[in-house]
């Protein structure tokens, strides 16, 4: 879907989160713009450097809420990261070029998959046949227990009608079902890779090393003869076969491609990496993460198990709240890296009455469906939004703006009773209105300092 118009960008975008439309268009036409860049001819192509993005604003406004619509709308490889985990290399935690790392393994698993799923259909005509070649097995030398076992499960045919005809018969057999309580003898692989804890892997991480793969080639495969049912046995024969067909070194060229081309990185919290002073204590770290995430959004090669990745024109997203320090503080090689800046704005009464209603996957859409399982229906009515809005603006103006946050501990507390009650309630029908709202909020809202706890 990545040639969807920014336009559409943003309409996907609006149907779940309210407002915020500087940042919405500017996550658009970066999306926009790396398509347009797969379309540039080749030699200029490499010198188009991604625009980086930091998304700034107040807590609970939205930002983390885009990134994780724009991983849907996106067929690029995204990962969402939050800055916050990384720190500098030689403290411990994870080193900054993971993240790369974690990107191109989840392309790899995704374009397995898919790949996997495409070759389903010829992978069960192959298991088909293994089945067919296991329940009448070709007329050979055979050892005097297979034979028996052989001769157990086939079916009394008549001795004029040739092999052939047979195994079309047990064919249709297999396919309507009818040899579903059958065993069949199937050799399975049993790779046994000793547990062995490794304590730290960042070290290793670093070189893009994998125990699990570098030694699970040491240990002999076992191979083990077990008896299955058909049906499990069509099961596991399919996956060996889809297995076989799946050309990996493909799939891993495809990502490390996928990756470098169009790779998207959503680093998240990115003020969490900012220290106030950049003198003492931890803050020598965070420093360090800055310093350490400069090369790889300025573009350089990670070495990872599958091979160097370059992320010249790997976008990064960043976005943070920002509200101790600002984007200046953080120092200024990095400053550069994101020319883009966008803040995204304070929500008030106006914005939580349409979040409350509008979104996908409204709160209040949400309580009803939770509710509608124990059979209950509560409706709420119009300006019973309006007052729950209104109260969230004002906690949020007394105590701590937390943003659209606000809602979720207003709504909880207001539908706490109706929540428990809900499996034994004789009226099923339950209307919201504004009275319900006050007498359930008031109390809490004009004690501040019961709010503070409470909401
Ligand atoms: N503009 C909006 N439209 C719809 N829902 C919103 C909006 N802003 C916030 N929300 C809701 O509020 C919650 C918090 O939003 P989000 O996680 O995006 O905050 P944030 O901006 O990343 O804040 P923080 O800086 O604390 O990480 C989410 O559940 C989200 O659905
Ligand atoms: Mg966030």
């Amino acid at each position: 879907m990545d040639q969807l118009k920014p336009k559409e960008i943003v309409d996907e975008l609006d149907k779940y989160i309210i407002g915020q439309n500087n940042a919405k268009r500017f996550v658009a036409i970066a999306l926009r713009n790396r398509w347009r860049r797969q379309q540039v001819d080749e030699e200029f192509r490499d010198e188009i450097a991604p625009k980086n993005i930091i998304l700034i604003g107040p807590t609970g406004v939205g930002k983390t809420e885009i990134a994780r619509r724009l991983s849907k709308l996106t067929d690029s490889p995204f990962n969402k990261v939050e800055a916050s985990k990384f720190t500098e290399v030689g403290y411990v935690g994870r080193d900054v070029e993971s993240m790369i790392r974690d990107l191109l393994e989840l392309t790899v698993t995704t374009l397995k998959s898919r790949e996997q799923t495409r070759v389903q259909a010829k992978a069960g005509q192959i298991a088909e046949e293994r089945m067919l070649d296991l329940l009448l097995p070709k007329p050979q030398p055979v050892t005097k227990t297979e034979a028996a076992s052989a001769e157990a499960l086939q079916p009394a045919a008549p001795p004029t009608e040739t092999a052939a005809s047979t195994r079309e018969k047990l064919r249709t057999m297999l396919r309507t079902g009818k040899l579903d309580s059958r065993y069949v003898d199937l050799d399975t692989q049993d790779r046994n890779v000793p547990v062995v804890e490794i304590f730290s892997n960042v070290g290793m991480e670093e070189m893009g090393i994998n125990f699990k793969d570098m030694f699970g080639g040491l240990f002999p495969k076992n191979v083990k003869r077990r008896k299955v049912k058909v049906p499990e046995a069509m099961e596991i024969l399919t996956q060996e076969e889809t297995q076989n067909l799946v050309d990996l070194d493909k799939v891993v060229k495809q990502a490390v491609q996928k990756v470098e081309q169009s790779g998207i990185i959503f680093l998240d919290e990115i003020d969490k990496i900012v220290g106030s002073d950049g003198k003492h204590g931890p803050d020598v770290s965070r420093e360090g993460v800055q310093r350490d995430l400069l090369p790889i959004v300025e573009g350089s090669t990670i070495t990872t198990k599958y091979g160097p990745v370059k992320t010249d024109h790997i976008l990064f997203v960043a976005s943070g709240a920002f509200h101790v320090c600002k984007p200046s503080d953080l120092i200024p090689e990095l400053q550069g890296r994101f020319p883009l800046r966008v803040e995204l704005g304070a929500l008030g009464k106006e914005e939580f009455i349409r979040i409350l209603t509008e979104p996908k996957n409204a709160l209040l859409l949400q309580y009803i469906a939770l509710l509608r399982t124990e059979g209950v229906e509560v409706e709420f009515e119009e300006d019973a939004v309006v007052e729950i809005a209104a109260l969230a603006e004002q906690v949020n103006n007394t105590t701590d703006n937390i943003g659209a946050r606000r809602l979720h501990t207003l709504m909880e507390r207001l539908m706490e009773d109706i929540l428990f009650d809900a499996p034994d309630v004789d009226h099923k029908k339950i209307i919201i209105d504004k009275a319900f709202v006050c007498r359930k909020l008031a109390d809490i809202i004009e004690d501040q300092d019961l709010s503070r706890y409470i909401l």
